[in-house]
C-alpha cells in the first residue's frame, strides 16, 4: 500500500468533499477554471481519490485514466465509474511506469503531488505521456500557508510535516511535505514545461452565505495554489 493514511478514512472523505467549502466551492471550481474542452480528448487523473474529478471528465466526454495510491480509493471510482473509466493502483512517487509516450491530451493532478517528498519522477513522466501540445493542471498547498507550519523556520526547505485535520468531520492524523515555489516551479522547467496560468484560486461568491467564516479567510488569505503548465514543443 503506497499510501495507507488515506485508505483509512477514503468513504468518510468521498462524502466529506461532496458538497463542502474548500472542495467543492474553492479548489474544484479554482483548479477546472484552468481545464480545457476535454471533449473526446484524453485525460490522466492523478491522485484522483474517490473520483469527482474522473466523472467531471468523463461527464464532459473525456476518456479518462484515474491512477492513485490508495486502493480503496480506486475500489471507490470503480463501483462509481466502472468500465466507463480505465484506473488503477500506482504510487505515483514512481511515476507513471505503466503509461506510453504520447498518450494524453491533459493530466490532471488535484492536492496529490504535496503527498510526495520528491517529484521529480512524477513530473518527467507526466512530460513524457503527454502529446507533444499537452496541458498538465494542477492544484497544491499554498506554499506560505505551510510555511506557518514548519518545524525548522527555514521556507527553502523542503520539510514533512504532520497534521491534524477534521475534513471528514473526526480529526485524522495526515503527513505531507512542504517546500519553496521555487521548488515547485523549477520541477516543471526541469520536467520539459512551463507555466501558463498561475492562481490562488477564488471561493464561490455563494460562500458569502452557506461558509461566511471560510470566505472571509480565502478572500483575504491564500489557500491553495493552481497552476496550468503546457509541454515545451
Ligand atoms: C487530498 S486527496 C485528493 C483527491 C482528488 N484528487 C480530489 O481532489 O478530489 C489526495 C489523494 O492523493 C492520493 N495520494 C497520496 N499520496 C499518493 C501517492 N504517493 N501515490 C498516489 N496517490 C497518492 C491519496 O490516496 C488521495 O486519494
Amino acid at each position: 500500500m503506497n499510501n495507507p493514511m488515506y485508505d483509512e478514512f477514503a468513504r468518510e472523505y468521498d462524502s466529506a468533499i461532496q458538497n463542502n467549502s474548500y472542495n467543492a466551492h474553492y479548489e474544484r471550481p479554482s483548479l477546472l477554471s484552468l481545464l480545457p474542452e476535454v471533449n473526446e480528448k484524453t485525460v490522466i487523473d492523478l491522485g484522483c481519490g474517490p473520483g469527482l474529478y474522473s466523472k467531471f471528465l468523463v461527464e464532459n466526454g473525456a476518456k479518462v485514466t484515474a491512477v492513485d495510491g490508495s486502493q480503496e480509493m480506486i475500489q471507490i471510482v470503480k463501483e462509481k465509474l466502472g468500465d466507463q473509466i480505465d484506473c488503477y493502483v500506482q504510487n505515483l512517487a514512481d511515476g507513471l511506469p505503466n503509461e506510453q509516450d504520447q498518450t494524453f491530451d491533459v493530466a490532471v493532478c488535484p492536492l496529490m503531488i504535496h503527498y510526495l517528498e520528491d517529484f521529480t519522477k512524477l513530473f518527467t513522466d507526466i512530460k513524457r505521456i503527454l502529446k507533444p501540445d499537452g496541458i498538465f493542471i494542477f492544484s497544491t498547498h499554498h506554499p506560505f500557508v505551510d510555511y506557518q507550519l514548519s518545524p525548522s523556520g527555514n521556507y527553502f526547505l523542503t520539510e514533512k510535516i504532520v497534521d491534524e485535520w477534521d475534513t471528514v468531520g473526526r480529526p485524522v492524523r495526515v503527513e505531507y511535505y512542504r517546500r519553496p515555489l521555487t521548488s515547485i516551479i523549477q520541477a516543471i522547467v526541469d520536467a520539459g514545461m512551463y507555466v501558463i496560468t498561475l492562481t490562488e484560486g477564488e471561493p464561490a461568491s455563494h460562500m458569502q452565505e452557506s461558509s461566511p467564516e471560510s470566505y472571509q479567510k480565502l478572500s483575504t488569505e491564500p489557500g491553495f495554489l493552481f497552476l496550468k503548465c503546457k509541454v515545451v514543443s
